[in-house]
């Protein structure tokens, strides 16, 4: 550790900050005692590794105390956790783990980091996450660690059946369909060729977003507030993923978020998914029946480009909290390189928001930080910096339309209609 910080040149880290208790490696702990709640997901292998990460900063600042509440998967239900506790404008946590699109709906609740972090800190990290975050003249968050979704593939089946790895949604249909046949065909009634995410909340957002962005381009709000749904390739893309309900994919993947697809693809029952990179750390584990047998791409394209959803996580000290010096600190340390060199090659295989860690010997040789190269080059942001405080409502627009065409509420073409009118009034307003 203590190398790792020396090779940043970052022994210096924070000094000064608080002006509080010297520690190791240069961490200023904060003053007093505090115990300090981080709302933190529970996806995949999330809470264990934070809950390592949490006993280290305790090990440096015994005088804080570190727990975790534990928070719903669904980034939607999250948010609406969330929106609790800042109606309430309570104290009970004081950090919490938010989403890269939400910086307009977390920002009146948020203190500025530009506060607790010096210079040096926040000049480590890639400049456009930080603008990302940046409201006004408030950092809201500190970015964790990014996110971009891409195409996991069984090598063996690809072999078995002499299917190339799909890069296009129409080739994926039908290797899909091929490897599923073939499955079934042999026995496994219960093979699935893609799974994915198809529940009405966030995660489908980013789903759908990949399709639009690969027929269109775009975002279904251009970055000059122009509503982008409307648009004919964009509803042969929903009807084809429409079509994939009970073909290729399971009738239930239209309640599925990422771990139900993570559930089915690491049991051996899947071709292919669709998920973010965390799913291939845990997918090469012990108790996966896929270890050593798959690989991960970028997303296929449609007529225009791949276009992976861009995700990540931040951490945002609350404005309610007691101890705002204390919960900055915790939130520093987590997004320390140190810390996040010790998430990238945890079994959870967070994407640092810091470019040096990119350039290290350990990130350099992992097989994930190698697939990821061109996954990340293909990653395209959610209309979050336009909407800002809006953007729940206009994501919740989009989710609900492609569900319900999904489900066989709607078609296609009405959907995209209906959806363009209520993103129009919204924009408008
Ligand atoms: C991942 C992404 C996040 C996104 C969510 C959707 O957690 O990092 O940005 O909103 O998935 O399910």
């Amino acid at each position: 550790m203590k190398k790792l910080f020396a090779a940043a040149g970052l022994l210096a880290l924070s000094v000064g900050a608080f002006g509080g208790v010297a520690a190791q490696d240069g961490f200023a702990c904060p003053e007093g005692d505090a115990e300090i709640v981080v709302a933190a997901g529970a996806v995949g292998a999330e809470l264990e590794v934070f809950n390592e990460q949490a006993a280290r900063y305790m090990e440096l600042c015994p005088n804080i105390t570190v727990t975790a509440l534990e928070t719903p998967d669904l980034a939607t239900d999250r948010l609406g956790l969330y929106q609790q506790f800042w109606e309430a404008q309570s104290a009970d946590v004081d950090v919490f783990q938010v989403d890269v699109i939400w910086a307009g709906i977390a920002a009146p609740h948020a203190v500025d980091m530009n506060e607790y972090l010096s210079d040096e800190y926040i000049a480590q990290f890639f400049p456009d996450m930080i603008a990302g975050q940046t409201v006004g003249d408030k950092l809201v968050a500190i970015p964790w660690f990014t996110d971009a979704a891409g195409l996991y593939y069984r090598t063996d089946l690809l072999e078995k059946y002499g299917v190339e790895v799909p890069t296009t949604w129409d080739e994926l249909t039908v290797a899909a369909q091929t490897i599923a046949d073939g499955e079934r065909a042999e026995g496994n009634a219960e093979f699935q060729g893609y799974v994915w995410q198809g529940n009405a909340y966030e995660g489908l957002t980013c789903d759908a977003h990949e399709w639009l962005v690969a027929e269109t381009g775009e975002s279904f709000i251009t970055a000059d507030g122009e509503v982008n749904v409307n648009n004919e390739a964009f509803i042969a893309a929903i009807e084809r993923a429409a079509g994939w309900v009970g073909t290729i994919s399971p009738e239930g993947v239209t309640t599925y978020g990422e771990e139900d697809s993570r559930e089915v693809w690491q049991s051996g029952n899947a071709a292919f998914m669709r998920n973010w990179p965390y799913a291939y750390g845990l997918g090469n584990g012990e108790d996966s029946a896929v270890a050593g047998l798959f690989g991960y791409a970028p997303l296929p394209m449609g007529a225009v480009r791949s276009g992976a959803c861009l995700g990540g996580w931040q951490l945002m000290a609350s404005s309610y909290s007691d101890n705002p010096a204390a919960a900055a600190s915790v939130a520093e340390f987590l997004a320390s390189y140190d810390e996040q060199m010790a998430r990238a090659l945890s079994p959870q295989g967070a994407n640092p928001t810091i470019p040096a860690l990119y350039e290290t010997e350990e990130l350099l040789a992992s097989p994930l930080f190698a697939a990821m190269g061109p996954i990340l080059e293909t990653a395209y942001p959610r209309p979050s910096s336009i909407t800002a405080e809006r953007y729940n409502t206009a994501s919740t627009i989009f989710f609900s339309g492609v569900h319900d065409v999904l489900t066989g509420v709607t078609d296609a073409q009405t959907a995209v209609e209906d959806m363009e009118a209520d993103l129009m009034d919204l924009m408008a307003g």
